[in-house]
């Protein structure tokens, strides 16, 4: 079960998994911010659902996000970011608390980013990378449904990043290039 204000999912079977700075080396930036913030800091937190072995074909994986506050120097708290296994499985993302971005890119590395905010529906397109950003001040959680044969890859993502990043510009977030590709928002 998951409570729709906050996102907290329940019951027996829920799988939880934290993400802290000292398992994102070569995510954020700037090293040397990064370097300054305390290893076990938790950045992101997953609480899911899986009711059938991943692999299984025609199954769905269910679960939420919660992205703590913060950044790394300028740029603001994130997930690690992935594209699927099978890269042709897509996902629905809906936001319950806080303020967030979805970082969408393409095959092409084209980026977009899309608002998330409570209430907010978002579908996450076959062959796109995905990330999620905190940009707020408080906790932002939202709930994910992905297909149990999907998988997550995080090589690519992390060999060759997202072509762009969210930085914090004079209080306000900001959609930058991280490279000389193209970049929407
Ligand atoms: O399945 C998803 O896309 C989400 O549940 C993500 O796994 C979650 O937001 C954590 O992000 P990542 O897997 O990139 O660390
Ligand atoms: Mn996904």
């Amino acid at each position: 079960m998951t409570d729709w204000l906050t996102g907290q999912v329940s019951g027996a079977e829920v799988v939880v998994s934290e993400r802290r700075i000292g398992d994102l080396a070569g995510v954020f930036a700037d090293a040397e911010a990064f370097a300054r913030l305390p290893a076990d800091r938790v950045v992101y937190r997953t609480e899911c659902i899986l009711g059938v072995p991943p692999g299984t074909v025609g199954g769905l994986f269910w679960g939420t996000t919660f992205i703590e506050p913060g950044t790394v120097g300028d740029e603001y708290f994130m997930t690690k970011g992935h594209i699927h296994a099978k890269p042709d499985r897509m996902e629905a993302y809906f936001t319950f608390c806080g303020a967030g971005l979805l970082l969408l890119m393409d095959a092409e590395r084209h980026c977009r980013a899309e608002r998330m905010t409570p209430g907010s529906t978002h579908l996450i397109p076959a062959f796109t990378a995905h990330r999620t950003v905190n940009i707020g001040e408080d906790v932002f959680s939202f709930g994910a449904c992905w297909p149990s044969d999907a998988g997550h890859a995080y090589q690519a993502i992390a060999d060759a990043g997202f072509a762009a990043r969210v930085v914090r510009s004079q209080g306000a977030p900001r959609v930058v290039p991280n490279e000389s590709t193209v970049c929407r928002h």
